[in-house]
């Protein structure tokens, strides 16, 4: 069996250790070889790929970022695209493929599994919000990152007795900022799913500043005021119509200002939440996905993605995975409700 390894959409950390696991158990127990393509879906359209044995997966555990590059090529928005892909693997004689990606990856691999493509799909993202799995890896780092981050704004912050706001990632989920702003003892939490009211945060600054102590905000880039449109930097969308998001951090400053007469200063902690070396947790979860990721393989179980359900690993349709967004609970940002203001 020859097995085709793919990373695709925005990187995150613990691509490469779940690369290392998929190849050695792969290479180890079952005899299999391995073909890596580059950058995404971009790899099997162009039939672009690197060499992938335990060597070149020697030393990657700890690595961020992905040995084998990342796009957002979608091929099914390129004519020909998908009979491009299963000639190229023909020719390279590839019998199944390893998507490990995001709701786009995991969709393309979807619908190319859909198409008769022998794929199984290993869920990453920082924004964690892909169904059928309870974390996806990449998410505990970035909150880590995103805590520690948010606890140095806090010192800052009360010396100067200013209110700092921290713009975190995660798209239309507001799954980072409440971790992270629950972790660092946010003045408030802003998320996409609940748009907020510039009234009330304005009250949660006065209140913060009345005990003496500094407010931080900690925002989320898709949140929204609840009688505005999405606050976006620019249109521009990717190859999946997405938009790019970000530059609310920037606009909730300037209303808290013009509002509370108080200096309001916004940090955007950006592509820092996706960079370096994944925390003990992401190896591990990253690890164990890369180890159940080839057993379906092994199993030939087709059109499936490997998921953390508690603490065990399980396998869920594709479909189920990527049908819809998990968004956060009503329940649980009210859980961190009680701690703002
Ligand atoms: O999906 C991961 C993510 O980091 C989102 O949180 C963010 O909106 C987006 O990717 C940024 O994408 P890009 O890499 O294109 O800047």
């Amino acid at each position: 069996m020859r097995v085709g390894v793919l990373t695709g959409g925005g990187d995150c950390p613990g691509l490469n250790a779940v690369i290392r696991a998929v190849v050695r158990k792969g290479v180890q127990e079952y005899g299999y070889e391995f073909v890596g393509f580059r950058d995404g879906w971009r790899g099997p359209l162009e039939g672009d790929t690197i060499p992938l044995d335990v060597q070149a997966v020697r030393g990657i555990l700890p690595r961020g970022g992905t040995i084998l590059g990342s796009s957002r090529t979608n091929p099914i928005k390129i004519e020909g695209g998908v009979e491009r892909i299963k000639d190229n693997l023909a020719g390279l004689g590839v019998d199944a493929l390893i998507a490990i990606g995001g709701e786009d990856t995991l969709g393309v691999a979807r619908q190319l599994h859909d198409r008769g493509v022998k794929v199984v799909g290993v869920p990453k993202t920082i924004d964690n919000d892909l169904n059928a799995t309870d974390y996806t890896f990449g998410f505990d780092t970035a909150v880590n990152i995103a805590m520690e981050a948010i606890d140095r704004l806090h010192t800052t912050a009360e010396s100067h007795h200013r209110a700092l706001i921290c713009e975190v990632m995660g798209r239309h989920a507001g799954w980072i900022a409440l971790h992270a702003g629950m972790a660092s003892g946010a003045n408030v939490i802003l998320i996409p799913e609940r748009p907020f009211d510039i009234e009330k945060v304005c009250g949660y600054v006065e209140s913060r500043f009345k005990t003496k102590y500094a407010p931080i905000i900690v925002v989320a880039e898709g949140a929204h005021p609840a009688d505005g449109q999405m606050d976006v930097q620019s249109q521009e969308l990717d190859a999946f119509g997405h938009v790019r998001l970000g530059g609310i951090g920037e606009r909730l400053a300037a209303e808290i200002e013009k509002r509370t007469g108080k200096e309001a200063r916004t940090t955007v902690l950006g592509h820092i939440q996706r960079g370096g070396t994944p925390t003990a947790f992401d190896r591990v979860l990253a690890t164990r996905f890369g180890l159940h990721a080839i057993d379906a393989v092994h199993d030939g179980d087709w059109g499936k993605m490997v998921g953390l359900k508690g603490t065990d690993i399980v396998r869920a349709d594709l479909s189920a995975a990527t049908d819809e967004l998990k968004t956060v609970p009503a329940e649980r940002y009210s859980e961190s409700e009680v701690f703002f203001g």
